[in-house]
């Protein structure tokens, strides 16, 4: 029987077409994109056709879109270099957040560039505004750095109003969007932030390409120093097959974004319904049935307390589903998920995170609960 894969908030399969883009580029046409010869020229207008693209994606313009090795360079060029370029003393960011932001942005405090404040968070994993503002008027011209939906919980904030009360403060906005890029439409301009990212791999395109928006009006110093790539903004050979897969992947996510949202949303709730008939006690972390401020894709479970939980993710996987671990316990090197702790999730529930895409079927959600069903409660297990 074939696996199933419900483990998509950690990387999604290539899709067939974007694959078909990317391969001239690994065979005939091999250019380096800074060569001004026939070889190279050719290659370096597919680049900027793939930016184009992007920026038109976005609501952007191409000057303010620079491809990056992923989400983590994406974020670590965004808050290192508004830390530098503007000489901030102050970032705010949350607990929940993407370790590419938070370890980021605590490495900073200790070498001692900045101060950094956490915004609290409730117990669903939103932050809460209110404290925001508190930091913020005591900190005017802070760095802000607020994802847009959590990739282990879904819990999904309006980065807009987010974006507004940064601005209110006279701070810098950045919001991690490797999990909602490709899956709800971003207008640049109409939040109005200072950075934003995307990674391919996330929404069926290749591992190891992504990119930074970097609004006009927030110019920053490199990251990568070297040649005058991505004009002068990173320095290195472009992953040209990359990013001609990147802009194709987000091209096909923009034609059918409504229909697969309704689909992955639709098999969402039937794993909640499903879920909750079948396995007695059972919770989901984070919001996961308010379907506007949770992200579609993402369903975090927490499971009755049992001895055999630390088994859990090894007795799916050898039943053929993979899907991701996220337990609240901090012992040791047994370290569990910084997200659930920070929400205090109960640190004896075994949590697993199962996360969709449009490649799911309502068939492999059913079989999934049913392998999942069977391993917590067998006694239960309808003949
Ligand atoms: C919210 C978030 N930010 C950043 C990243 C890092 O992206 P990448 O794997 O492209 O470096 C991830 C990947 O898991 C993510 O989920």
């Amino acid at each position: 029987m074939d696996r199933i894969y419900l483990d998509n908030a950690a990387t999604t399969q290539v899709d067939p077409k974007v694959r078909e883009a990317m391969l001239p580029f690994l065979v005939d046409l091999f250019g380096n994109p800074s060569s001004t010869h026939g070889h190279g020229r050719k290659v370096k207008s597919e680049l900027e056709k793939a930016r184009k693209k992007v920026a038109e994606l976005l609501g952007a313009s191409t000057s303010e879109i620079f491809f990056t090795s992923g989400g983590t360079e994406a974020d670590n060029t965004a808050i290192c270099c508004s830390i530098s370029t503007y000489g901030l003393q102050h970032a705010i960011t949350s607990a929940t957040e993407h370790h590419a932001v938070l370890h980021t942005l605590e490495n900073e405090e200790r070498e001692g560039r900045i101060k950094l404040s956490l915004v609290n968070v409730d117990q669903e994993g939103y932050p809460d505004l209110d404290h925001l503002v508190f930091l913020l008027k005591n900190n005017p011209r802070s760095l802000v750095s607020l994802m847009h939906a959590n990739n282990e919980i879904g819990s999904k904030i309006d980065v807009a109003r987010v974006c507004q009360i940064a601005k209110d403060h006279d701070a810098i906005y950045h919001s991690d969007t490797v999990q909602t890029m490709c899956h709800y439409p971003h207008n640049v301009k109409a939040i109005g932030l200072d950075f934003l990212v995307g990674s391919a791999h996330k929404f069926h395109g290749p591992k190891g390409v992504g990119f930074l928006y970097v609004n006009k009006d927030s110019k920053i110093h490199p990251f990568i120093h070297g040649g005058a790539q991505e004009r002068n903004m990173r320095g290195g050979t472009e992953n040209v097959a990359g990013i001609v897969g990147l802009a194709k992947a987000m091209e096909i996510a923009h034609e059918d974004m409504a229909e697969h949202q309704e689909h992955v949303q639709g098999l969402k709730t039937r794993m909640i319904e499903k879920l909750e008939r079948q396995i007695p006690g059972v919770q989901f972390n984070g919001n996961p049935k308010n379907t506007r401020e949770s992200l579609y894709t993402v369903l975090n479970v927490s499971l009755p307390e049992s001895e055999d939980n630390d088994m859990l993710l090894f007795n799916l996987d050898i039943q053929g589903v993979s899907c991701s671990a996220g337990s609240a316990c901090s012992s040791g090197s047994n370290k569990g998920s910084h997200v659930l702790e920070a929400i205090k999730a109960n640190p004896d529930k075994a949590a697993l995170r199962f996360s969709f895409c449009k490649f799911n079927t309502e068939e492999e959600i059913d079989r999934a609960v049913d392998v999942l069903a069977n391993i917590v409660r067998p006694e239960l297990t309808m003949a």
